[in-house]
């Protein structure tokens, strides 16, 4: 049994998937907070069996321990945590009892319950303004903002903890920017209130629900001046847990990139969302938003060699995808399933 924390999120409920497929049984604990029970039971109809679920928090040591007892669990994917940015420079002190405190508490229970094989959702984020490009894990770390140093000091514990007793299995995935969704359309990102991320933002003004993008900056160091990034499907993203997972047969700690290798500017995916959904996307540039970087991709080599796992998804899939989910729920995990609407997609 894996217990994966965050399961009933963005990433986690896609990671539930693909552990269910690989035939894993997974129990998913979740406090809610930034989720709806809803996608663990559009799981269920994906997968035709589901994860058990427990309401708690991860920093409720007491509960995990019980929860890591009572279902046998041999293996933590540890996603649970505070992730907006913005949100981090104005609660710094909420995103650091929770992200940092809360994974001292699991680690702990895990300790106590003898579970010393672990995976963590860590952030491209923790490399911060790159002195070089691509991004290889030796990159120097430098984060720029609460969020991300959450990020950087959990890293920091479990190497300290791996060096204190190398019994442990410990794989640190730091995650590029994921977009897209399962190709059902059953599931995807349902941000409360408006996304802070790009796919999203493009998806609603796609949708009719805004009425423009605001671009942030068109005069960076780039082909068409506009920021680059390295998206990648949440789905391989998601299969980059398993290999993790299969990787930590063996004692060790390992630090690997999750992204594709490939740039893509601001107005690539705004081109590429109108050719796949048919729509235009109306945008106007406005200013450069503080704490951001012209271009940031990853080096996926380690990740192939040590992990054999690499991207296979293009940006037109994850906007494909993404638009599906959009059309089938416009009200988010609130609202009913709509039909599929295939002809409406172009990818
Ligand atoms: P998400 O908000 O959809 O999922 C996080 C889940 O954790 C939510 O379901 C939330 O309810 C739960 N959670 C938060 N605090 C908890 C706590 N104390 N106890 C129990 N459950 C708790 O976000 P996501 O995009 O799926 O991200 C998952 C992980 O990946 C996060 O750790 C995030 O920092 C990391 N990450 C995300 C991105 C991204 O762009 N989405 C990029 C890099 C890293
Ligand atoms: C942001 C976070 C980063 C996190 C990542 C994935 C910041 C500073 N960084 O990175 O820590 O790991 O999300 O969750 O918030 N853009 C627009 N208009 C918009 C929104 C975005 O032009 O309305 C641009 C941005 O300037 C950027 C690109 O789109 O060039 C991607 O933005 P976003 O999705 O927010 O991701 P990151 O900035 O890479």
């Amino acid at each position: 049994m894996i217990l994966l924390t965050g399961g009933a999120g963005y990433i986690g409920s896609h990671v539930c998937i693909a552990l269910l497929d690989a035939g894993f049984d997974v129990a998913v604990v979740d406090n809610l907070c930034n989720s709806n029970k809803a996608s663990l039971e559009r799981v269920q109809s994906i997968c035709g069996r589901s994860p058990v679920f427990r309401h708690a928090d991860i920093r409720d040591e007491a509960a995990i321990y019980d929860i890591l007892q009572a279902c046998g669990v041999t293996a933590v994917i540890h996603l649970a945590g505070l992730k907006a940015v913005g949100e981090s420079n104005v609660r710094p002190m909420a995103y650091y009892e929770n992200n940092v405190q809360g994974t001292m508490r699991l680690v702990s229970a895990m300790k106590r319950a003898g579970v010393k094989t672990l995976v963590f959702s860590s952030s491209a984020t923790v490399y911060g303004v790159p002195a070089y490009l691509p991004l290889d894990e030796k990159h120097p770390l430098g984060p720029t903002n609460p969020y991300g140093r959450t990020k950087f000091f959990i890293e920091e514990m479990l190497k300290d903890l791996y060096k204190s007793d190398d019994d442990w299995r410990i794989g640190i995935l730091r995650y590029f920017n994921p977009a897209g969704a399962h190709e059902s359309g059953f599931i995807g990102e349902d941000p409360l209130g408006v996304p802070n991320n790009l796919l999203p933002l493009v998806s609603q003004v796609a949708a009719g629900r805004r009425e423009k993008l605001l671009v942030y900056g068109s005069d960076y160091d780039t082909p068409d001046g506009t920021g680059i990034r390295d998206f990648i499907h949440v789905v391989d993203l998601a299969s980059g847990h398993l290999s993790a997972l299969c990787h930590l047969a063996q004692p060790g700690l390992l630090t690997a990139n999750l992204g594709t290798g490939n740039g893509n500017s601001v107005l690539e995916v705004v081109r590429t969302f109108e050719a796949v959904s048919g729509k235009a996307i109306p945008y106007e540039i406005g200013q450069r938003r503080e704490g951001d970087v012209a271009i940031c991709y990853a080096d996926p080599t380690f990740a192939k060699q040590a992990l054999g796992w690499s991207s296979a998804r293009s940006l037109e899939q994850m906007c494909a995808d993404h638009w599906r989910w959009q059309l089938r729920n416009p009200d988010g995990y609130r609202g009913i399933l709509l039909p599929n609407v295939r002809e409406t997609v172009q990818a």
